[in-house]
């Protein structure tokens, strides 16, 4: 898959940007704060609906743009993408209306809008479109961070490649929502028919839950397999091992002890069989019902699961060093592409943001030559990745590198 022009309109520090892009390896250099991750921030973005940060979606619109006096403000990402069936022409809008409403409380006026080859479509139908693997220096804040960070790891990850996740897990925050305010208003009181919806939607919980929960398992196997290969092969040489758990919530209601967490999380790797899963899921909703009603929230369900990155049988989260950290985290990220490769026959598009000067010699040799590899000979391969500076790149590396300097919201190509 790749990028082949990437238009950008009134999108973080671009203004307006036309940017013809090869396939292979890009580099985009240039100072700090000129705009390179804003770059692949922008690529991610199509490729997810969602920023790479939590933060709000306003915020990627051009601060000049915002305060120009006009009514309506519109940021236009559009990328032409070559993939191996039918080339597309993706675009994104976020567009602020009431621009006073928008200063007052952040979300007035702002909506979003998805078109794929000039159509209108929903922003879920966005997925799968574009896919990417992308690398932040943030991301230890994967291992080192909270649960939801892992969550949404797991979310925006399986959603590019399978759409019938995102629908499932779609319908399961709907009804997850209704159980929810139905739960608070149990807690203070109001019980009015409540048993009865309670059991109604429960039962509707079960089936998306189990299913969004048999995926993740399935995930985080094949992730734990293909991440295992790279740390061994690429990064360390075979001195640890690397393993990856799910953890399901079921195990905070206060019934069980953390020591159980790893054990259930192995039962589910093992038993993925739907029905299995399904049982088990309503097993737990059922033990957890009198802790919701008195917490007035649903305190079992995917959306209280967490995944860990297992090094030496340890908890990476809680006992690694930050190299150790980093490490499994670039294995992670590779195991990512080998992971999308295999599900969509595919080479996703890699965004690797300042990852080389965070890495020592001999894991950044063992990177660069991954990438490399990725892309050499594959004809529709693409790799981009910043640096501040191209002297931390070797030589051969360099001259199969399309080399792009990035200054104040603009970029342009070098020569010689
Ligand atoms: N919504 C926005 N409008 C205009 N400029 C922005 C916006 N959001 C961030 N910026 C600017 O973009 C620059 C950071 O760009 P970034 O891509 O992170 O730089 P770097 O080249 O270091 O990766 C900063 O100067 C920041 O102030
Ligand atoms: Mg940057």
């Amino acid at each position: 898959m790749q990028v082949r022009r990437l238009s950008l309109t009134n999108f973080r520090n671009y203004a307006r940007l036309e940017l013809d892009l090869p396939g292979g390896v890009i580099l985009l250099h240039g100072d700090n704060a000129q705009g390179k991750t804003n770059l692949l921030e922008a690529i991610y973005f199509l490729a997810t609906t969602r920023s790479p940060h939590a933060s709000q979606d306003q915020q990627l619109i051009n601060w000049d743009a915002m305060t120009a006096d006009e009514p309506v403000i519109v940021s236009r990402l559009v990328a032409d993408v070559l993939r191996p069936d039918e080339p597309r022409h993706l675009e994104m809008r976020l567009i602020v209306e009431e621009r006073g409403n928008w200063a007052g409380n952040g979300s007035g006026g702002f909506r979003r809008e998805a078109l794929i080859n000039r159509r209108k479509v929903r922003l879920m139908d966005l997925l799968g479109q574009l896919r990417v693997v992308l690398f932040l220096p943030e991301d230890v804040d994967l291992v080192t961070g909270p649960p939801a960070n892992r969550r949404r790891y797991l979310n925006v990850t399986l959603c590019q490649v399978d759409a019938d996740y995102c629908r499932e897990l779609a319908a399961y925050n709907k009804v997850l929502e209704q159980r929810n305010a139905l739960l608070r208003r149990m807690a203070e009181g109001q019980t009015r028919n409540a048993v009865d919806v309670l059991q109604i939607l429960t039962e509707k919980l079960i089936e998306p839950g189990s299913r969004v929960l048999q995926r993740r398992a399935r995930f985080v196997t094949e992730m734990a397999y293909q991440a295992q290969e790279i740390y061994f092969q690429d990064l360390i040489g075979g001195k640890e091992s690397l393993r990856l758990g799910y953890l399901p919530g079921w195990y905070t209601n206060g019934r069980k002890s953390s020591s159980d967490q790893m054990s259930d999380g192995e039962w589910l790797q093992a038993n993925q069989d739907e029905q299995i899963i399904h049982e088990r899921f309503a097993a737990e909703l059922a033990a957890a019902r009198s802790a919701d009603v008195t917490r007035g929230s649903s305190t079992v369900g995917p959306h209280r699961d967490d995944w860990a990155i297992l090094v030496n049988g340890k908890n990476l989260g809680q006992f690694g060093s930050r190299g150790q950290v980093r490490t499994a985290i670039l294995a992670l990220k590779l195991a990512e592409i080998n992971w999308m490769k295999a599900a969509t026959a595919d080479v996703p598009i890699l965004l690797l943001d300042e990852v080389i000067a965070e890495l020592d010699l001999h894991r950044r040799a063992a990177l660069l030559a991954y990438v490399a590899e990725q892309v050499r000979g594959k004809g529709m391969a693409q790799a981009l990745l910043t640096a501040t500076d191209p002297g931390m790149f070797p030589q051969d590396f360099l001259t199969q590198a399309t080399s792009l300097r990035v200054e104040g919201g603009r970029v342009a190509i070098d020569v010689g």
